[in-house]
């Protein structure tokens, strides 16, 4: 019988070079599938692209609804920001993407699932551990992992080839892109003492460039969600699109880092992720109104946790749906509303209010109709400053 291969197919280099390279190496036959997370490419493009370098079968799945529903709301919900700036958007469509392939591999009867990630990167990671939580029985082929092929090589194997692909030799980024975020790689981006050039960034112009007048946005928030912009209430999908518009104008949302992968290599990395930067920011802000300290502080370290599971491939640990539970719960609460102010790449939240809001001016202002109780203060001192007393007292007599 045939090898039969099921192979996420992107229609960018790496996938381009793997769909031949499987069908010659391991004589199979190869169906692509293609699942469309917001990246911005031509899919009939993509599609005509796989016949022509030789897929018996093309998929086209749209998944855009199910991946901003599953998996970009609870990042927000979470605060996903891995170490401290990036907004996971590559991390996030990778258990989707494998999750669809292996349905994909199924329905066909394949043998063996196969991507076109490097050995190098994390999401060879997120598609294996993914890949062997659903379906232990599908082989795995990583062909550009196995054959270690850099990318010069690669490109040199796509012409031999007669492969098309879309890299111009004066634009040789390597480019991830969803609803969530772009990511850009690779290039003059390697040498982290540059400054990433302009012709990097296609959602976000240049702060110097953004308008003189800063720009406010409304954001609407229920339990956790992002339902309406400026007051217009627009399903999941048009949310993010249009906040990338309004933020993406002002120059809001570049992030350039230096990121830990889990393989252990440092790497700079570089992102546009406009509508991610508002909304965690606005999200984080509503749940300082509605969350109690002591709920905010076990979350701060809950979110980290959920942000480096999902990072790191883990996104069918049941850590993760542990970590959800507790997450939608304190979510009930996180409803209302959050006013931002974007101003050429700065990003500030201005004003907020909640129905749930444990904010009481009547306890906080320093007026004189306060309902706080000034004269319980010095017993609450006396008890809370105790140990840090008697610990300096005992630390002065050892000396
Ligand atoms: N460093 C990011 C991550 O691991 C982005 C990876 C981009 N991937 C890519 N194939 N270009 O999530």
């Amino acid at each position: 019988m045939r090898n039969k291969v099921a192979l996420a197919y992107s229609g960018g280099l790496d996938t381009s070079v793997a769909l031949k390279w499987i069908m010659e190496k391991y004589s199979s036959d190869v169906v692509t599938v293609t699942i469309d997370v917001g990246h911005a490419e031509d899919l009939d493009w993509i599609r005509r692209n796989a016949e022509r370098v030789g897929a018996i079968k093309h998929y086209t799945i749209d998944a855009k609804e199910e991946f901003v529903r599953n998996y970009v709301h609870p990042a927000i919900k979470a605060n996903a920001l891995y170490q401290g700036k990036y907004p996971i958007s590559t991390a996030l469509s990778r258990p989707l993407i494998a999750s669809k392939l292996v349905e994909i591999a199924k329905k066909e009867g394949a043998n063996a699932v196969a991507h076109g990630c490097t050995g190098k990167g994390n999401d060879q990671v997120r598609f294996d551990v993914t890949i062997a939580a659903l379906a232990p029985e599908l082989k795995i082929i990583a062909p550009i992992r196995e054959w270690k092929l850099s990318r010069e090589e690669e490109i040199k194997y796509a012409k031999e080839h007669g492969i098309s692909i879309p890299i111009k030799p004066e634009s040789p980024y390597s480019i991830d892109q969803n609803l969530y975020g772009r990511a850009i790689e690779c290039g003059i981006l390697e040498d982290p003492l540059t400054e990433p050039p302009e012709d990097v960034f296609e959602l976000t112009a240049s702060p110097e460039k953004s308008p003189d007048k800063p720009e406010y946005v409304t954001l609407e928030f229920e339990k956790g969600i992002p339902k309406s912009v400026n007051g217009s209430e627009e399903g999941p999908v048009e949310v993010l699109k249009t906040l990338d518009t309004i933020a993406g104008r002002n120059g809001v949302g570049r992030i350039d880092h230096i990121e830990d992968r889990l393989v252990g290599i440092k790497s700079r990395e570089v992102y546009e992720c406009p509508a991610a930067t508002v909304l965690i920011e606005a999200h984080r802000d509503l749940e300082k109104c509605v969350l109690t300290r002591h709920e905010l502080g076990f979350k701060q370290l809950a979110d980290i946790q959920w942000t480096v599971a999902a990072y790191s491939g883990l996104w069918m640990d049941p850590l993760m749906e542990d970590l959800q539970a507790f997450t939608d719960k304190t979510q009930e609460r996180v409803s209302g509303t959050v006013r931002i102010k974007l101003y050429k790449g700065s990003c500030r939240v201005v004003g907020r209010s909640s129905p749930m809001s444990l904010y009481s001016r009547k306890l906080a202002t320093y007026d004189v109709d306060t309902t706080f109780d000034q004269t319980m203060a010095t017993g609450f001192i006396e008890l809370w400053g105790l140990q840090t007393k008697i610990a300096n007292i005992v630390k002065r007599s050892n000396l």
